[in-house]
């Protein structure tokens, strides 16, 4: 069975590349290689043994993606996590990150409809929800306005998705709502490479410990929670991408029940700053040297997920702990400096 991956040379995509390859896909991978590199074909292959066909390939060229359903014409399933991801960026370019991830979403949604049955995981995030009214997070919370042009890409995609499954019996999609996704494979052969400096805290974290960073800043500890940091949702990124394996597997065996579901895909278990970097002290055993400062512009309280659906419905659970993510990202940031 032959799956598109788009965006599968990076940090999401190339963990779910090696799971579905370990289930017996054939995938082929779709990366402009904006924010990844070729070299993460070879983890994945050291890994699975199977190297993936890979395009390089820019989706917001429509008769690009044309040529390439042209040419793949025996795809039955798209992952899609080819989008831009930064929020701070995407408040300086708006324009960019609708073109990038809503023109492209478009030309992909155009290609599958044309199929006699197409199975479609659509890459969205918990940022949809904003600062949700109540903790867990159920997938029927309202979706409020969005924070910045990245969650409203991830709210518009999800519209988009909807609509067009509504005229469209023949494709059949998921939206899967991450959590905030960490980790690294157990391998170390493939992980996170943020460029730059990085956004989120664990990369930062690892960073800092590794000695690449003078020091983590905290941003903030007077919020309203069990010792005043955020508290977000830490899944680990193997157990997200068995996530997206499930989901297509749903609907290529067409045990969906509507042509379009939403899953949350969290761990359940909210953790606050200060105890993700406990968990680095303790599986590192160094000491991290960070200071509080004042909060992040639009950063929530706490979010984490209601995980009874995934659970239930989709057969899905997330299987690993804080600390055993927390590991695998600092063997992961260990492996890449030496
Ligand atoms: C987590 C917590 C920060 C960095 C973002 C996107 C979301 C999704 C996941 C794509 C917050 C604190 C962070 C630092 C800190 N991405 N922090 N110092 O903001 O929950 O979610 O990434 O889908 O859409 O919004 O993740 O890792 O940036 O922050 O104190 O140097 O860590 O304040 O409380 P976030 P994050």
């Amino acid at each position: 069975m032959k799956v598109l991956v788009t965006g599968g040379l990076g940090f999401i995509g190339s963990h779910t590349v090696v799971e579905l390859q370990n289930v017996g896909f054939e995938v082929v991978i779709i990366d402009d290689l904006s924010n990844s590199s070729e070299e993460v074909l070879n983890g994945i292959t050291s890994i699975t043994g199977k190297t993936p066909i890979f395009e390089k390939l820019d989706l917001k060229e429509k008769s690009k993606v044309e040529d390439f359903f042209k040419k793949y014409d025996d795809i039955e399933g798209v992952i899609h996590f080819a989008a831009s991801k930064a929020v701070g960026e995407s408040v300086e370019l708006p324009l960019l990150y609708y073109e990038n991830n809503i023109g492209t979403l478009v030309y992909i949604l155009k290609e599958l409809s044309k199929k006699d049955k197409a199975g479609f995981i659509f890459s969205s995030s918990c940022t949809v929800y904003g600062q949700a009214d109540k903790m867990p997070i159920t997938e029927d919370a309202p979706v409020k306005s969005a924070e910045s042009p990245y969650g409203n890409t991830k709210q518009v995609g999800e519209e988009i998705i909807r609509d067009t499954c509504k005229v469209t019996p023949s494709l059949q999609a998921i939206a899967l709502r991450y959590f905030n996704p960490m980790g690294a494979h157990p391998s170390a052969k493939i992980g996170e490479l943020p460029i730059g400096v990085p956004q989120n805290l664990v990369p930062f974290i690892t960073q800092t410990g590794v000695g690449l960073r003078e020091k983590l800043s905290v941003f903030g500890d007077d919020y309203p929670t069990k010792d005043g940091t955020c508290v977000r949702d830490y899944i680990h990124v193997v157990d997200l991408a068995k996530a997206h394996v499930v989901a297509l597997q749903r609907l290529l065996e067409g045990k969906n029940k509507e042509n379009y579901e939403v899953f949350n895909v969290g761990t359940g278990t909210g953790s606050t700053v200060l105890e993700v970097i406990n968990s680095f002290e303790k599986v590192s055993g160094k000491k991290l040297n960070y200071q509080i400062v004042d909060r992040r512009e639009g950063d929530i309280t706490a979010a984490y997920a209601d995980t009874a659906k995934a659970n239930n419905e989709l057969g899905w659970k997330a299987e690993s702990t804080l600390d055993e993510a927390m590991k695998s990202a600092w063997d992961w940031e260990v492996k890449v400096r030496s």
